[in-house]
């Protein structure tokens, strides 16, 4: 089946170094469909050049919205305090319920800008079975270095590891499932909300479309680890600022 990865990406000086991980990613994985989705008020060249540049141009789809501006992280905010990604991902749902078949099986997974997934993970993605929601483990989340679903003998899911609000319905990170595409048109009322409390998004959509004891359990019966919750260093520029304040740049005429 193919796959359709929502990515929501915004400015800032790793955009670049972030989504040429991704895009050479893509390039290992033939059957990925790349639908990024950036926070601004216009697409840019700088993620067109990139598309372009890996050969996606024919398997990407490149939207915009700009995040609410009640709703915007501001720089110095830290970065938990509001809820990212949602105004994206549900344009990026809008597209795939008009423009996606719901007779041609495939999966929709949410694939953050910034963490580490493993050309492995797709492979498992894609045994994905028609109206089942797939999951699997995440590490260095929530505060551990796995969180991960916890199966009985028959593989069944009976509970979660999570340490971090283990009372969600579902305590699993965004990189933690992937979706069958056909339960975005059985429930066309899933989309991500603001009015959820933090740490509540991954739950938010998956109340719509599973239960717990629906839930397929992929990489070898959860014990592998095939996708990574990195974060990225806030990048220091004291010295371009420097620079800046003397009218100069180290990066004029050139993209970085
Ligand atoms: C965790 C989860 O992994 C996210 O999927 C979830 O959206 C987020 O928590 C949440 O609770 O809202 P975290 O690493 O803390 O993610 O978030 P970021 O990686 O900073 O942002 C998630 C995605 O939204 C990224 O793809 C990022 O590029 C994008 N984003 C972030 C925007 O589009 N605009 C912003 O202003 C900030
Ligand atoms: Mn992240």
């Amino acid at each position: 089946p193919k796959i359709f990865a929502i990515t929501p990406t915004y400015a800032r000086p790793a955009q670049k170094a972030e989504l040429t991980r991704l895009s050479h990613l893509f390039m290992l994985v033939p059957n990925l469909h790349w639908i990024i989705v950036e926070d601004s008020n216009v697409t840019t060249k700088l993620v067109q050049n990139l598309l372009i540049r890996a050969g996606l141009q024919n398997r990407s789809t490149q939207l915009n919205i700009k995040t609410t501006a009640e709703f915007k992280l501001q720089s110095k905010d830290p970065n938990w305090i509001k809820p990212r990604g949602v105004e994206q991902r549900n344009l990026a749902l809008a597209w795939l319920r008009s423009h996606a078949s719901p007779d041609r099986h495939a999966i929709v997974f949410f694939m953050d800008d910034d963490n580490s997934y493993s050309v492995e993970l797709f492979a498992e993605m894609a045994k994905i079975q028609p109206g089942r929601v797939g999951i699997w483990p995440v590490g260095l989340v929530g505060g551990l270095m796995v969180e991960r679903p916890l199966l009985n003998g028959d593989n069944k899911v009976v509970g979660f590891n999570a340490a971090w609000r283990p009372e969600r319905p579902f305590p699993l990170d965004m990189a933690a499932f992937g979706i069958s595409i056909d339960l975005f048109f059985k429930y066309p009322q899933a989309i991500f909300s603001y009015k959820v409390q933090r740490g509540y998004q991954e739950s938010e959509i998956l109340r719509y479309l599973t239960t717990r004891d629906q839930l397929q359990t992929l990489a070898n019966n959860c014990r592998d680890v095939l996708v990574w919750h990195t974060r990225t260093e806030k990048t220091k520029l004291n010295s371009e600022e420097a620079l800046q304040r003397q009218n100069k740049r180290s990066d004029e005429g050139i993209e970085v």
